[in-house]
């Protein structure tokens, strides 16, 4: 495994966009908080990188999503447990065969990532602009309304709640948790980095 310093320049080497940095560090923070949850606390840097890294061929290879992600980790001799739970976040969804999503960290990981966009984007319309006075209620009321994010797929959070044997409201306040644990430390590396630029 290389350092999180590394795994970081690695995304920037493929990401620039701060929409896409952004998603990268609020999915590192949430795998951090759900690996600790979920009794795998041991493994919360690797679960953390699995968050940072699983869109890693996104920005610059849409068409080969998840695919070429694995080409690249390959390259830099991540091993194939790691790459396979970074890919299954595509299963279903990309043109190539996947492995489906087995061990809970791949399920929480299928299962939170468009649900954090869903979650981020009802965050932005708030005066505080943060999840940190955000109630389950008002993501529930967001989920309904198709019109709203409607870039992030219900059906896939609600299948990632279905592998997870969950409730949609339990997934949802969960994941809640898990972006308020990051909240402040996802804002202060994107300051750091518009500052850098
Ligand atoms: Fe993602």
């Amino acid at each position: 495994m290389i350092s999180r310093e590394e795994a970081w320049k690695l995304l920037k080497k493929y990401n620039k966009e701060e929409f896409h940095l952004q998603h990268a560090l609020t999915l590192e923070g949430t795998m951090r908080y759900f690996a600790k949850e979920e009794g795998y606390g041991e493994e919360a840097d690797y679960w953390a990188m699995a968050g940072l890294l699983h869109d890693l061929d996104f920005e610059l290879y849409p068409d080969q999503h998840c695919t070429k992600t694995q080409e690249i980790l390959r390259e830099y001799g991540f091993e194939e447990k790691f790459i396979r739970a970074v890919a299954s976040h595509g299963y279903g969804l990309c043109t190539e065969p996947l492995p489906q999503p087995e061990h809970t960290m791949e399920k929480i990981l299928f299962a939170t990532d468009e649900l954090t966009g869903l979650i981020g984007a009802a965050a932005r319309m708030r005066p505080s602009k943060s999840v940190m006075d955000m109630e389950v209620s008002s993501i529930k009321k967001k989920f309904k309304d198709k019109k709203f994010a409607g870039g992030c797929s219900r059906d896939v959070i609600k299948q990632g709640a279905d592998m997870l044997g969950w409730e949609l409201d339990k997934l949802f306040e969960e994941t809640i948790m898990a972006m308020r644990s990051c909240e402040e430390s996802v804002n202060l590396e994107m300051d750091k980095q518009n500052i850098e630029q």
